[in-house]
């Protein structure tokens, strides 16, 4: 049994925040941030995570051609959730009218999409579950320390998720390899996030970022590196066998490196980092559904996957796409409007 891939839809709140706007209130420039990270501008949300969600699900139903109902799993993966009990999943099971999910909230940092996939791959494939909606979003731009440059200028908001069926024909996620490299777990830490920094009337204080981005660069870049190749020799596959690489889009240095030393050629690497900067949990999801419907995944395509995340988390998957490459149907859910500049949103929340 094999899990396809049949619906794919994405999230992305309409505001826009440039480098330009960043350096109105940081020392930065877009010079600055673009030859560091290739980033030119991210999104801002005006809604919450699980709205987000749930837009992006509403599409890969949609895109499958699939009514709520043929849904029984939910994994919603995150950093950011809107709360943390009831769980987000449980939101998007009741705005998408999904009554037979069963319904799981998924936290490993930026690779929480990835899990997630992993995770509904393997319920399927061991016959808990026949079908799965899997998401990956964030709303980093409420945790966000915005005086902190180091930071500040690297995340965005979004949202991306897939449907997933029982097949017998083999695609969807072939192979992966997940890892954590948990000793360096306080190099990337978001600290007032979370019950150990609750006092007796509220949970969430200012949130300041623990961040050594040299450090998580070098390890996201091994780690990286470590989880592809063992993803292709348990395939008993070659770099050139790959047809595209959709990497997680922290750092385009970071891929650029990782992908020099894979021995991948640049055309066979797809990147949308400078639209939407780093989504943390979204992000990779985002990149596989915006390289669908560019047309840069075809028929039958072997893409390789790799993450990396807070945790320090990694994962690389193997996915095998099938013979679909357009949407059954079109989803009519849409964001409610939105008045505000990025730029706005992000000065009220400094
Ligand atoms: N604008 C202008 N200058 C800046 C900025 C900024 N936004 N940020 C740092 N600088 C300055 C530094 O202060 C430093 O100045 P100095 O030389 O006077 O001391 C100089 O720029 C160079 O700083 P470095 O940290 O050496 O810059 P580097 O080339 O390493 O790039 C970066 C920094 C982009 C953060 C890089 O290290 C990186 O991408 N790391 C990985 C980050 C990442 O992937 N995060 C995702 C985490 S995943 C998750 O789960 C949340």
């Amino acid at each position: 049994m094999y899990a396809a891939i049949t619906g794919w839809g994405k999230c992305l709140p309409p505001a826009i925040l440039s480098n330009d706007d960043l350096a109105t209130f940081l020392d930065t420039s877009d010079e600055w941030i673009t030859s560091r990270t290739g980033m030119k501008e991210r999104r801002i949300s005006h809604v919450d995570v699980s709205e987000l969600g749930y837009v992006a699900a509403a599409r890969a139903l949609a895109a499958a051609g699939k009514q709520p109902e043929d849904v029984e799993l939910i994994v919603f993966g995150s950093t950011t959730f809107d709360e943390l009990c009831p769980n987000g999943a449980s939101n998007i099971q009741r705005l998408l009218g999904a009554e037979n999910a069963a319904c799981m909230d998924l936290n490993t940092a930026c690779t929480s999409g990835m899990y997630s996939l992993t995770v509904a791959t393997s319920m399927i494939k061991s016959g808990v579950v026949k079908s799965a909606i899997i998401i990956g979003a964030e709303v980093i731009s409420k945790v966000m320390d915005w005086s902190n440059r180091d930071v500040a200028v690297l995340f965005g908001d979004g949202a991306a998720a897939l449907y997933l069926e029982a097949s017998t024909t083999a695609e969807g996620v072939l192979a992966e390899s997940l890892g954590c490299f948990g000793e360096a777990r306080d190099i990337l830490s978001l600290q007032g996030w979370g019950m150990k920094y609750a006092d007796k009337k509220r949970i969430l204080g200012d949130v300041q970022w623990a961040f050594v981005g040299q450090e998580i660069f070098k390890k996201a870049v091994n780690g990286m590196t470590k989880a592809s190749q063992q993803t292709l020799e348990k395939s008993d596959l070659q770099p050139e066998d790959i047809d595209l690489v959709v990497p997680h889009q922290a750092n385009l240095r970071i891929i650029d490196t990782l992908t020099k030393k894979l021995k991948m050629p640049n055309d066979k690497v797809f990147i949308n980092i400078e639209r939407y900067g780093n989504m943390s949990a979204a992000t990779a999801l985002v990149a596989l559904v915006e390289a669908v419907e560019e047309g840069y995944v075809k028929p039958g395509n072997l893409l390789l996957m790799p993450a990396f995340g807070g945790g320090l988390t990694l994962s690389a998957h193997l996915v095998k796409w099938g013979e679909r490459t357009q949407p059954v149907a079109q989803s009519a859910v849409e964001l409610p409007e939105n008045t505000k500049t990025g730029l706005e949103m992000v000065n009220a929340l400094r």
